[in-house]
């Protein structure tokens, strides 16, 4: 089976994580958020992955090669000259997608679940329409692509309806699709939204399908969903795979400390929290609800709540930062500062008080 994964975008509301790292390469529970992808991928049985990227793809070039070789999958980058947005990129890779004439998988790159592939595409061929999407229920449906459904005929969807301004319904598309091959001759080579544009036609002939998703679902595209996600896939590790958990006398509840991580006796962690490698934590640094990524430093009794700390930062003692604060890579928090929703840039050094939500450049 075949896979095409949309890797374009900047990251945008990402940053400043996305300033230094492209987002799919950003870690999620200590491994890069596409790698989540990939692996499922192959678990289900496919074989060809297309990166679909709209940026010079050298770092990721060079990280994906040693997965190749790790799952066994054949990983292949189609570079756009221009964003072709969602549905253009298919197009581009429709060499790779129509191989055979099997259908393929199309994943957004920051959603995070139990990928249902194999279900996913059982149904789709049990349903015999060009496309299948896969839904899940939100609080918030605004921020997504909503579906209503035909009441007559199971599962199929009479409208699809991106970022509704008026409340439609609140089952929306979790990002993740499998679609017949001739799904492609709809599109064409330019910029092109596959929510707007591709799936209306595919409504019109009565032809797209959705699919429920079960458990826990989360676009962890930006820091407040990144820290909602991590605590929805810690639960999900809990009830299926407690084993990767971290346990020991300074954990509190669901975390995940990478085991080259040195943390001090008297610290606490959890609950909700992903310690990355080689992060040192100080004596009484009291952790929750928040992600530390790599070779980062929390200096003695400081509090991080609701907090993404990125690479190579270092906070200094006596230090308190919550309310969705991200530090960038290379950071450093001079003592006794307090930070509430700052988002620190690279390679900045914070020595007043960030009281209030603020971009520090
Ligand atoms: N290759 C390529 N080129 N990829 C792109 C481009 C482009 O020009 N533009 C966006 N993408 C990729 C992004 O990297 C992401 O993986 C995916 O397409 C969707 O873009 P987002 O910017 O993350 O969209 P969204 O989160 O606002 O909405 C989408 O995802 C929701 C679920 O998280 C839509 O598909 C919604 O309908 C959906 O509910
Ligand atoms: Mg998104």
């Amino acid at each position: 089976m075949k896979a095409i994964i949309l890797v374009g975008g900047y990251g945008t509301r990402l940053r400043p994580l996305t300033l230094t790292v492209p987002k799919p390469l950003v870690e999620f529970a200590n491994r890069p958020m596409i790698l989540h992808q990939i692996e499922a991928l192959a678990q289900a049985g496919v074989t060809d992955i297309v990166l679909a990227v709209n940026y010079r793809p050298e770092v990721m070039v060079s990280t994906l090669q040693k997965y190749e070789r790790e799952f066994g999958v054949h990983i292949t980058f189609s570079v756009e000259e221009e964003p072709l947005d969602t549905a253009g990129p298919l197009k581009l890779a429709e060499k790779t997608l129509k191989k055979d004439n099997s259908p393929f998988f199309v994943l957004n790159s920051d959603v995070i679940c139990e990928y249902p592939f194999k279900a996913l595409a059982e149904f789709h061929r049990a349903h015999g329409g060009m496309g299948t999407i896969v839904a899940t229920k939100v609080d918030e449906p605004s921020k997504y692509g909503v579906i209503v459904h035909d009441l007559k005929v199971p599962n199929l969807i009479d409208r699809f309806v991106e970022k509704p301004k008026e409340f439609v319904g609140n089952r929306i598309n979790a990002g993740i699709y499998i679609l017949n091959p001739e799904v492609i001759d709809l599109i064409e080579l330019k910029p092109t939204s596959i929510e707007k544009e591709t799936f209306p036609i595919l409504v019109n002939k009565r032809s797209l399908y959705s699919f429920d998703l079960e458990g826990f679902w989360m676009d962890v595209g930006q820091p407040k969903d990144y820290l909602a996600g991590t605590g929805l896939y810690l639960k999900s590790l809990r009830r299926k795979n407690p084993a990767l958990l971290s346990a020991g006398g300074n954990v509190l509840g669901d975390a995940l400390i990478d085991p080259t991580a040195v943390i001090a006796p008297s610290a606490k962690i959890g609950p909700d929290v992903v310690i990355g490698a080689n992060v040192e934590i100080g004596d009484g640094v009291r952790i929750e609800k928040s992600v530390v990524l790599a070779n980062s430093t929390i200096m003695e009794h400081s509090l991080i709540k609701d907090t993404l700390i990125g690479w190579h930062s270092t906070v200094g003692r006596w230090c308190r930062l919550e309310g969705v604060t991200v530090l960038g890579d290379d950071v450093k928090v001079k003592d006794e500062i307090y930070v509430n929703g700052g988002k620190v840039l690279p390679h900045k050094t914070i020595s007043v008080n960030v009281p209030q939500e603020a971009i520090i450049m």
